[in-house]
């Protein structure tokens, strides 16, 4: 795809609805004691992952992506391994609520997936309970015999809400107490999630308590994902002449960093929050700004994990120095998010520095174009895209099509706004 540069970003812009919902959604409502009706429920090659796989184990769905009916009476081991294609949440998440299911459960996922770090969720799975076997110890291919499982008090040496929420979903079926503390405080959308569905749930600060539940059946509408809103509103911000509105937008304080660090950068952002459950959302309204550099440290990093590459591009066009440090999980993301982002970024222009844990890019500078790759990682093929926008020259992506883990519309969505 060739992204050429556009003259103006203006207009009301949907985005697609969240996927760390979506995939909780579905696995929180199958494991329910009735018939959930979730709307609005995020249809993209990730969510497909774990919508098929429930629908292997047992799981009945009535209606579409829009107005789902979720329930499963029984559940059943699976005759055929269990494809989590690209999707680290589906793969992490799957692995605690199979943990405490009886049988033989194998998940795999494509190669992105199977370089991604495991042991952080084999690890204290194994001490809940679960057998479990990896691949060299903890890489997919993995093997689990769900059984019985006991709670256990468990603290994570790095934020990570999927490591979390494998734990909860294991502790509501272990006898006793399960305890998880992070360093940081990761997004809390399974923690609502529990609580809306009636389990034993105590949170205080950074850490999170739960006792062997029965979930109840839940109603909800899942609002739109402000990791895909990120991109446009990057794109309104960094634009000489943009203004975008998105509407019905999650707003969980576990998601907004990056919208709160491009407003401490100087960006016109307007947030107006309509509270609603679980999840707060509302409308954000975003336009052209003048950008100061800005330094971002470990503390924030949770909060705008998805949006950190993002944050580079911001950089280019601020004033003065943009830094990002203690971001080392970025390179166990779907790609190495810190090399990839650099080198793509020197390839259309820019000058950018490297660093073990995030990079440092000194502004304002102007991006020519070129040609870079996404290494099938959706967010880098969405970054490059809006990067070609604002370039003098135009920037092609290969392998853009990446976008349909996440944002499937994502090309079509842009051509609604850009003139
Ligand atoms: C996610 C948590 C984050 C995030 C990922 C989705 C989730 O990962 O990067 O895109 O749905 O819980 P980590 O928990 O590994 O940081």
């Amino acid at each position: 795809m060739r992204l050429l540069p556009s003259k103006k970003v203006v207009g009301e812009i949907a985005v697609p609805p969240d996927k760390s919902i979506s995939h909780r959604a579905l696995m929180m409502c199958s494991m329910s004691s009735g018939v959930s009706v979730v709307n609005n429920l995020l249809e993209s090659e990730d969510t497909l992952r774990t919508f098929r796989i429930i629908g292997e184990l047992g799981g009945n769905f009535r209606g579409g992506f829009d107005r789902m009916e979720i329930s499963l009476a029984s559940w059943k081991e699976s005759l055929r391994p269990l494809d989590c294609g690209n999707s680290g949440t589906t793969a992490r998440l799957m692995a605690g609520v199979l943990s405490g299911k009886e049988g033989f459960h194998v998940l795999f996922g494509d190669d992105s997936l199977s370089g991604r770090p495991m042991e952080r969720v084999v690890s204290p799975l194994k001490e809940m309970g679960a057998s479990i076997s990896a691949r060299r110890d903890s890489l997919l291919p993995m093997c689990i015999t769900g059984g019985k499982l006991r709670g256990y008090e468990h603290s994570l040496s790095v934020a990570s809400a999927q490591v979390k929420s494998a734990i909860l979903l294991a502790g509501i079926q272990a006898e006793g107490t399960t305890a998880v503390t992070e360093p940081h405080c990761s997004r809390d959308h399974t923690e609502r999630l529990l609580r809306s569905m009636g389990a034993g749930i105590t949170v205080s600060d950074k850490r999170v308590e739960v006792e062997k539940s029965e979930l109840l059946p839940v109603r909800f509408s899942i609002p739109g994902d402000v990791s895909s809103a990120a991109f446009p509103i990057a794109l309104a911000v960094l634009h000489e002449n943009g203004k975008v509105t998105i509407r019905n937008v999650g707003l969980n304080q576990g998601r907004t960093g990056f919208l709160r660090l491009l407003m401490k950068m100087g960006a016109d952002i307007e947030i107006e929050v309509e509270e609603s459950l679980p999840e707060p959302m509302g409308t954000i309204v975003t336009r052209s700004s003048r950008l100061i550099g800005v330094e971002v440290g470990s503390d924030l990093i949770p909060s705008m994990i998805d949006e950190l590459p993002l944050i580079a591009l911001a950089g280019v066009f601020a004033e003065g120095t943009t830094t990002v440090r203690g971001a080392g999980e970025l390179r166990k993301k779907e790609s190495d998010r810190i090399s990839v982002t650099v080198q793509n970024f020197r390839k259309i222009g820019v000058e950018i520095l490297e660093h073990e844990d995030g990079f440092s890019v000194e502004g304002p500078q102007r991006i020519t174009g070129g040609k870079v790759d996404s290494y099938g990682d959706h967010r880098i093929a969405m970054l490059f895209s809006i990067a070609g926008l604002l370039s003098s020259e135009g920037v092609e992506v290969t392998n853009s099509n990446a976008v349909g883990v996440s944002f499937p519309e994502f090309f079509k969505t842009l051509e609604e706004v850009c003139q």
